[in-house]
């Protein structure tokens, strides 16, 4: 039997292997510090986790209308307008089976095989692997500090081609959590616009901002494709949960992409986070975000000391990619090397993208405060 080529051509995630090997050294008793992962690290907040259990014990464990339901549906856009000063209409919001459903639907309406989506190298690994599935490519941009590592008009302008259906970017970024001004989303969604084509924000990090909040594009163009996600905020990875907000015009043919490829977005999880807008878990989350702010410059003041280069500010997410030249042409192995002598994991920069990845490095600070001190004493004895 012969495997599609669309399913040959999907790369795995390097970090997985350096994954398996940390299990395994932990399994014989190693102290592995890990600074892998896409996740937070706090768990899913109470309220939240007792509504999930209430939603079991009361027999919501059926499939749901196939954009969620409308109770959250409704919560949703109370929480835009209470927290973007904008008026969504519920029936815009589609609830989805993670971001990671919300893009593979948003991609899959938008791009026609043989299409592309513009996109920034580093980024995402996932997005370009959805727009294979359905046949497009992503056309990715290298971006560097001159740019904040996010597109720009200029960029638009200079990569648009005939095929051409639109461009993602993401606010706060993963890996450099770099974010776009208001301005800046306005001026993108001016020159797609202008192209015809399609804007598409990734803005699974709001919440997760250090010196100020994210806007969301939804402030500036009402016509863009927002997605989001109880993930990484919210703290709620394992329910698999998200949302898409897609323009009016859009609701109809999202509601069958979502009918045919999901039937529903998962109903526990939708019940449970419902709880997630209410102020005492709000109130939880805030206090967790200042936490990850204390992380964040705790480990870019020492990994800065110790001779890494973080080339523009990070200002959001739980991410700090760096630029590990000073130590190494081959970020990849020097993972490796950081796993097997230091007990560190690290993501290579591989992961991002191919642009100058063999120098970079991601860190997450989703591990405490005090395993951040001790991952810094080892690196400093290692590279001191
Ligand atoms: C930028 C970005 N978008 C989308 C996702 C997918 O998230 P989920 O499917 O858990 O909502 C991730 C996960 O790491 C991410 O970092």
């Amino acid at each position: 039997m012969q495997w599609s080529k669309r399913a040959q051509e999907i790369d795995s995630f390097k970090v997985m292997d350096l994954l398996a090997r940390t299990n395994q050294l932990t399994n014989q008793g190693k102290d592995i510090i890990a600074m892998g992962a896409g996740e937070p690290d706090f768990a899913t907040p109470p309220l939240v986790a007792a509504a999930g259990i209430a939603a079991i014990d009361s027999g919501q464990t059926k499939y749901t209308p196939a954009t969620g339901i409308p109770q959250l549906k409704q919560a949703i856009s109370d929480y835009y307008l209470s927290r973007y000063k904008v008026v969504v209409a519920p029936e815009r919001v589609i609830v989805t089976n993670g971001a990671s459903a919300g893009l593979l639907m948003v991609f899959s309406l938008l791009a026609d095989a043989g299409k592309n989506i513009l996109m920034t190298d580093p980024g995402y690994p996932c997005n370009k692997q959805f727009l294979r599935l359905v046949e497009a490519k992503a056309k990715l941009i290298s971006v560097d500090q001159q740019v904040n590592f996010q597109l720009t008009p200029a960029l638009v302008e200079q990569f648009w081609d005939n095929d051409s259906a639109g461009i993602l970017v993401a606010s706060p970024a993963n890996p450099t959590g770099t974010m776009l001004s208001k301005e800046q989303l306005a001026q993108l969604a001016n020159s797609v616009r202008d192209k015809g084509g399609a804007l598409v924000v990734d803005e699974l990090y709001h919440g997760l901002t250090y010196e100020e909040d994210a806007h969301s594009v939804l402030e500036v163009d009402q016509d863009a494709f927002v997605l989001n996600s109880f993930s990484k905020y919210f703290g709620m990875t394992g329910w698999r949960l998200g949302w898409a907000i897609v323009p009016e015009n859009a609701i109809e043919p999202i509601e069958r992409l979502a009918q045919n490829l999901f039937i529903s977005p998962p109903t526990v999880a939708q019940y449970a986070a419902l709880a997630a807008f209410e102020p005492k878990t709000i109130a939880e989350l805030e206090s967790r975000r200042w936490q990850f702010k204390e992380r964040r410059d705790v480990l870019a003041n020492g990994l800065a000391k110790l001779g890494f280069v973080i080339e523009a500010q990070p200002q959001g997410a739980f991410y700090l990619y760096v630029n590990a030249s000073k130590f190494t042409d081959n970020s990849y192995e020097f993972c490796w090397s950081l796993l097997e002598e230091d007990g560190i994991l690290v993501t290579p920069g591989i992961d991002f993208g191919q642009n100058d990845t063999n120098h970079m490095m991601r860190f997450s600070y989703t591990t405490s405060l005090e395993n951040i001190h001790r991952a810094l004493e080892r690196l400093a004895k290692r590279l001191g």
